[in-house]
């Protein structure tokens, strides 16, 4: 047994999300409140006790210890001859963008999406080109409006889609027939998919997650997808990833893109972490997946009780929460506003993920259950007390 239940003062720790003032609870980017499986920082401490800590290559066991998760937790066979590794996934996407399109091309991406794939896209040059996903209000529901995508796809200038799968924010997982559909018209219209998979591990319940790599060989011609230890061991700030290339001549280009951009080589703690993480972190995911699924009722059972009307639009996947706040605002970002002003509660709004997004708050209820509940409480407050500015 693990215990995620200890509330711990991350501040002057360096963290990104913790550096606000002390009344603060932010709720916001995606790194988790629980402390990394023991097993993982074991692995850390024994590599320190031999200080000598020149240039390092990745050596075989990295990618056979992500082989071997694959397999065990995903029931797909992929070749460690496919993986390269990479300083991040973030970093991944933006060396290929630039290695697989020119300044001026076109991105496609599913918005509402991670807002950090419009900086990939434009700090490089290239252009995003939105195919908002459809979205049902009754059903608080999203879906791929395939006419839209195709037609998108098709325009000459499109050069890359990336995928997000499970998708951030909307906490969707993408169905096997929905990823074949995706690739074949990628393929038709010669258009290179990058599958960005991050969140893979973090599905409760089923639909599971479906890796793209799991697809008939024919489909894999023009795909690479990006998997990290990061998001499922809570290692942000280790930065290891990997890249999974099928295709060896798209590999052998990608590649050549991560060695000059200086990508491809490891810090001291990224090998023994991630082979730690993936051989040993199996019973530690189990018990976050408990206790993320056991967060998720916390918040169902509040939004029962809550006099105002918010939905939950997330499905299985991810712990990123995506409420639809429509019925209070159309303009999310000044409800977050109000919210962190009234209480300290730091949720993200949904405007910059685009798309529908000014429609929504996001929540990582990657935290302590209490840490969640004190959450909760501040989040009510701050919705009985709103009141919408008239120019939304
Ligand atoms: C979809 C997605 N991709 C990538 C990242 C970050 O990846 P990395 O830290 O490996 O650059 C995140 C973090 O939230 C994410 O949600």
């Amino acid at each position: 047994m693990y215990d995620f239940t200890k509330v711990v003062d991350r501040s002057h720790t360096n963290s990104v999300k913790w550096q606000g003032t002390d009344n603060e609870l932010p709720l916001s980017i995606a790194d988790m409140e629980f402390a990394v499986a023991p097993e993982i920082v074991k692995a850390m401490h024994t590599k320190l006790t031999t200080p000598y800590f020149g240039y390092e290559y990745v050596p075989l066991a990295f990618f056979q210890a992500i082989s071997e998760w694959y397999q065990t937790q995903h029931q797909t066979q992929i070749s460690t001859a496919w993986m390269l590794f990479c300083n991040g996934v973030v970093p991944a996407l933006s060396s290929m963008i630039r290695r697989l399109s020119q300044p001026g091309d076109q991105v496609v991406v599913q918005t509402p999406v991670y807002d950090i794939f419009f900086h990939s896209i434009e700090n490089n040059g290239r252009h995003v080109l939105e195919s908002p996903l459809s979205y049902d209000p009754h059903q608080a529901h999203y879906s791929i409006d395939w006419a839209d995508l195709e037609a998108k796809l098709a325009q000459p200038l499109s050069k890359i889609m990336l995928l997000c799968n499970p998708h951030n924010p909307i906490g969707r997982v993408w169905s096997r027939v929905e990823l074949q559909n995706i690739i074949q018209l990628c393929q038709q219209y010669h258009v290179w998919l990058i599958s960005d998979e991050i969140h893979g591990d973090l599905v409760l319940g089923q639909p599971a997650y479906t890796p793209v790599a799991a697809l008939p060989p024919a489909l894999l011609t023009n795909v690479a997808a990006c998997i990290s230890p990061s998001k499922t061991f809570n290692l942000a700030a280790l930065h290891s990833a990997c890249v999974i290339v099928p295709d060896p001549d798209l590999r052998a280009t990608i590649s050549r893109g991560f060695n000059n951009d200086e990508l491809a080589e490891p810090n001291l703690l990224a090998v023994p972490a991630t082979i730690a993480a993936y051989q040993q972190g199996q019973t530690w995911l189990q018990e976050l997946l408990q206790v993320l699924t056991a967060n998720r009722q916390q918040v169902t059972a509040w939004l029962n009780q809550l006099p105002v009307n918010l939905q939950l639009a997330s499905a299985n996947a991810t712990y990123l929460l995506w409420f639809d706040v429509s019925s209070m605002t159309a303009n999310a970002q000044e409800l977050a506003t109000f919210i962190k002003q009234q209480t300290g509660l730091i949720l993200n709004a949904g405007n910059v993920y685009r798309g529908n997004g000014a429609h929504f708050l996001r929540l990582n209820s990657a935290c302590p259950p209490a840490m969640l509940k004190q959450a909760l409480s501040r989040f009510q407050t701050g919705l009985i007390n709103f009141v919408p500015s008239k120019n939304h």
